[in-house]
């Protein structure tokens, strides 16, 4: 596929066929993310490859303890957009897809949030290209993760991936993005 094309189709996948994926092709995902630009060359990211029942269960246990309190809190525009979306506490791709990959990054390293993302998004595109599909789940509170995946404590968790076959298939309608001539300036800001 054209590269605009694959970064047009690809959309957040919050469910997920229970579908096994082979593990040659989780790590060519993988390797597109090692591909990513960083800070001084540092790559400050790890992935954590999580294919455990058990500790899939765990992790959506304590992310959804996590998400019941956020939901509560979470400012008004915030609350509104979830209700529209359809999102609530509940995470079951924590569980349904068949892999997590929990994206972590040092902190000791410079740009280390920044690089981290940029390699998320080679992830994102890499997993697409392979049918795959993804979603980019920041949990509220993630501390819960360094202690249960054993992570040292200068790194930071920044996504958790769960990735496996869409079972829904989102459209641009649903998931609009803002017209070029909304956001593109020539040469100086000016009020649109
Ligand atoms: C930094 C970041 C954090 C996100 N966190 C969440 C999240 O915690 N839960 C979730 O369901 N989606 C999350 N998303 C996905 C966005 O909601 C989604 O990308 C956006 O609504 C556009 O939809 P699309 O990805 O299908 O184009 C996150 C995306 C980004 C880039």
């Amino acid at each position: 596929m054209e590269l605009l094309d694959l970064i047009k189709s690809r959309k957040s996948i919050r469910k997920y066929k229970k579908q096994s994926i082979t593990l040659e092709k989780i790590y060519s995902v993988l390797d597109a993310g090692r591909y990513a630009p960083s800070g001084a060359n540092q790559q400050p990211w790890t992935y954590i490859l999580v294919t455990d029942t058990t500790l899939k269960q765990q992790i959506r246990k304590e992310a959804e303890r996590e998400e019941t309190k956020y939901h509560k809190t979470a400012p008004s525009p915030l609350k509104e957009w979830f209700k529209k979306q359809g999102i609530t506490p509940a995470k079951p791709f924590l569980t349904d897809a068949p892999a997590l990959i929990v994206v972590a990054s040092d902190t000791k390293a410079p740009y280390w949030l920044e690089s981290t993302w940029i390699s998320i998004a080679y992830i994102l595109l890499q997993a697409e290209n392979q049918k795959l599909g993804t979603l980019t789940y920041t949990p509220s509170d993630t501390a819960f993760l360094n202690k249960l995946l054993n992570i040292p404590n200068h790194y930071s968790l920044v996504a958790i991936i769960p990735i496996g076959y869409p079972a829904e298939t989102p459209t641009t309608k649903t998931r609009p993005r803002k017209p070029l001539k909304q956001i593109v300036h020539h040469n100086k800001y000016s009020l649109k």
